[in-house]
């Protein structure tokens, strides 16, 4: 695998051997050393988990870690992103995480390097994929709840504008999970349907579910006409004490963050004991070190 840029290009067989190596990783400190490799993040998009998961996977791998400043980089001085990665690979880095606002960005970049030795990984491209988010929601999932085909997965909120949502439903379908229910007021119901069931009804969505993901409303991504109001929003679609006893007693409960406390779900859910919020944190740094390795080796 010269890059990861979607879950689309992943067999079912890697998709498992890269969640078994990151559960490797997470149980055992004896990390290989590939110091002879170097990581940039380049993110054209603000980021907490993703961008910092990345840098300690690639440190904890031994590898030598450049955070590019976007904003204080030559691209204030016109240079293009095409530019950016050719100079920064001409001087040994050959390994990119990329995030940017448009859709499909990494793979254009990717297209466009002849360099075998230089790896893209897509860290969220616009509304279009977040791969190692799948991955490591089915890592936190597969650890918990390892009988993954029978398992009814409910996500919930912003579905129009998820690259999060994309991305789970083709790892879901990759992996041979029953269809996600996707459950959004209309106005965020999404365009395409990789692999799910829509409806408008949390009750009825979240019924028996064994796992229930919420997601962030994407206001960076909102049209105005596709502005809710936050309170509303909350009573028909929010992840409270009383709408998680609709779903199975042993509920998972899974954002990818950054969350909106009061708005998709409750303090008392996020923090308590059916949340696997951190657990999903945790799990990226050990998902990241195992697609670090497997683009280099
Ligand atoms: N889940 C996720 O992509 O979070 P960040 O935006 O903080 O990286």
């Amino acid at each position: 695998m010269q890059h990861l840029l979607d879950i689309e290009q992943l067999t079912k067989n890697d998709i498992e051997a890269l969640i078994q190596r990151a559960l490797y990783f997470k149980h055992n400190l004896d990390y290989p050393s590939y110091k002879n490799h170097t990581l940039a993040t380049l993110f054209y998009e603000n980021s907490t988990r993703t961008r910092v998961s990345f840098e300690l996977a690639a440190h904890k791998l031994g590898m030598s870690v450049i955070h590019i400043d976007i904003a204080r980089s030559s691209e204030s001085k016109g240079e293009g992103i095409k530019d950016t990665l050719h100079t920064l690979a001409a001087m040994g880095i050959d390994l990119f995480a990329i995030r940017h606002s448009t859709n499909r960005l990494p793979e254009l970049l990717a297209k466009n390097c002849s360099n075998k030795g230089v790896h893209l990984i897509n860290a969220g491209d616009g509304q279009h994929a977040h791969p190692t988010q799948a991955l490591l929601d089915m890592m936190t999932i597969i650890e918990r709840k390892p009988d993954i085909s029978s398992l009814k997965i409910a996500m919930i909120g912003d579905v129009r504008h998820s690259r999060v949502a994309n991305s789970f439903q083709c790892i879901a379908k990759k992996m041979g999970l029953n269809k996600p229910i996707l459950i959004a007021p209309a106005i965020w119901q999404p365009e395409t349907v990789h692999y799910g069931q829509t409806t408008t009804s949390l009750q009825e969505g979240i019924t028996d579910a064994d796992v229930v993901i919420c997601l962030r409303i994407q206001q960076e991504r909102l049209q105005p006409y596709e502005q809710l109001e936050l309170t509303q929003y909350h009573s028909d679609y929010g992840i409270t004490s009383k709408t998680l006893t609709w779903a199975k007693h042993d509920v998972m409960v899974m954002h990818p963050g950054p969350i909106n406390r009061g708005v998709e779900i409750d303090d008392n859910v996020a923090d308590g004991a059916h949340s696997f919020i951190l657990q999903q944190v945790s799990n990226g740094v050990f998902l990241r070190m195992a697609v670090l390795e497997a683009l280099i080796i």
